[in-house]
C-alpha cells in the first residue's frame, strides 16, 4: 500500500466527523493535504445520530465519531481521548470551590444540553443516571456553539468536550468546574463498514489519523478558575 501512496496523486475521499470532532478535524485534513495536494474531500459534520445514519446508508468513506455501535458491523480504531467537562460562567459561585465540587452540587442547577441524537447528551445523560443524579432544570441547545455561549452569558451550566473549548478557555470566557467524577473520558474513533473498499485517499487518512492525530492536537489545559483573594 505503501509505494501506492506515495505515488498518490490524485483521489477523492468523504469524511463524515461529529460536530464536536469539527474542531479538531480541519487541522487533520490541512496537515494531510501538504503531503497529498491534489487529494479532494467533502467533509460532513453532524450529530452522533446523522454518522450512524450515514454509516448505515454507505453513504461515506470515513466516520470520526465517539464510541462506535455495537449493532453495526464496523471497523473502529480508537485514536485519541475526549474528555467531557462541565463549564461555568466565570463568576458562577461554584467556580469558588476549587477543587473536587461534589457531583450532588450539580442537581439544582439549570444545564444547557445538546440536542437528542448528540453523543455528548447521551453520555451525559448515562453518566447523570449511573450517579443518581436527577437534573431539574435544563435547557436543549442545538450546538456546542450555542452552548457555549449561553454559559458565557449565564444562562446555566453546559457539559462539553474540552476539544470544543480552546478558545473560551484561551480568552477565559468560561470556567472548568473541578467536579467529582468528572471528565466524563469519550475516545475518537475513525470507523467505515467492515468490508468497505476504501479509496487510496480514505486508506491514506485513516492511517494518517491512526498514528498522528494525538501529536498533531494538543487538548487545552481545563485551567482553573483564579479569584483575588481567594486562598
Ligand atoms: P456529538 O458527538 O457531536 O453528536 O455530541 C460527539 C460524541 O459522540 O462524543
Amino acid at each position: 500500500v505503501f509505494e501506492e501512496l506515495k505515488g498518490m496523486r490524485r483521489g477523492h475521499m468523504s469524511i463524515a466527523v461529529a460536530s464536536t470532532a469539527n474542531y479538531f478535524a480541519p487541522r487533520l485534513l490541512a496537515t494531510f493535504f501538504q503531503r497529498y495536494p491534489d487529494v479532494t474531500v467533502s467533509l460532513d459534520v453532524t450529530n452522533r445520530e446523522g454518522l450512524l445514519r450515514a454509516l448505515a446508508e454507505n453513504e461515506t468513506d470515513l466516520v470520526i465519531m465517539g464510541k462506535p455501535p455495537e449493532d453495526m458491523d464496523l471497523v473502529a480504531e480508537n485514536f485519541m481521548d475526549n474528555p467531557l467537562v462541565v463549564i461555568a460562567p466565570t463568576n458562577h459561585p461554584l467556580t469558588r470551590k476549587r477543587s473536587r465540587i461534589p457531583f450532588a452540587a450539580l442537581a439544582n442547577e439549570t444545564f444547557l444540553i445538546r440536542e437528542r441524537g448528540s453523543g455528548t447528551r447521551s453520555a451525559m445523560e448515562r453518566h447523570f443516571a449511573q450517579h443518581g443524579l436527577e437534573l431539574s432544570s435544563t435547557m436543549e441547545m442545538g450546538t456546542s456553539e450555542a452552548i457555549k455561549q449561553g454559559v458565557e452569558a449565564g444562562l446555566g451550566l453546559g457539559l462539553l468536550s474540552l476539544h470544543t473549548l480552546e478558545m473560551e478557555l484561551a480568552l477565559k470566557r468560561v470556567a472548568v468546574l473541578d467536579v467529582e467524577t468528572f471528565p466524563i473520558m469519550r475516545h475518537w474513533y475513525v470507523v467505515h463498514r467492515r468490508g468497505k473498499r476504501l479509496s487510496t485517499a480514505a486508506q491514506a487518512f485513516k492511517h494518517f489519523v491512526l498514528k498522528e492525530a494525538q501529536n498533531l492536537l494538543s487538548l487545552p489545559e481545563p485551567g482553573r478558575p483564579r479569584h483575588k483573594g481567594a486562598g
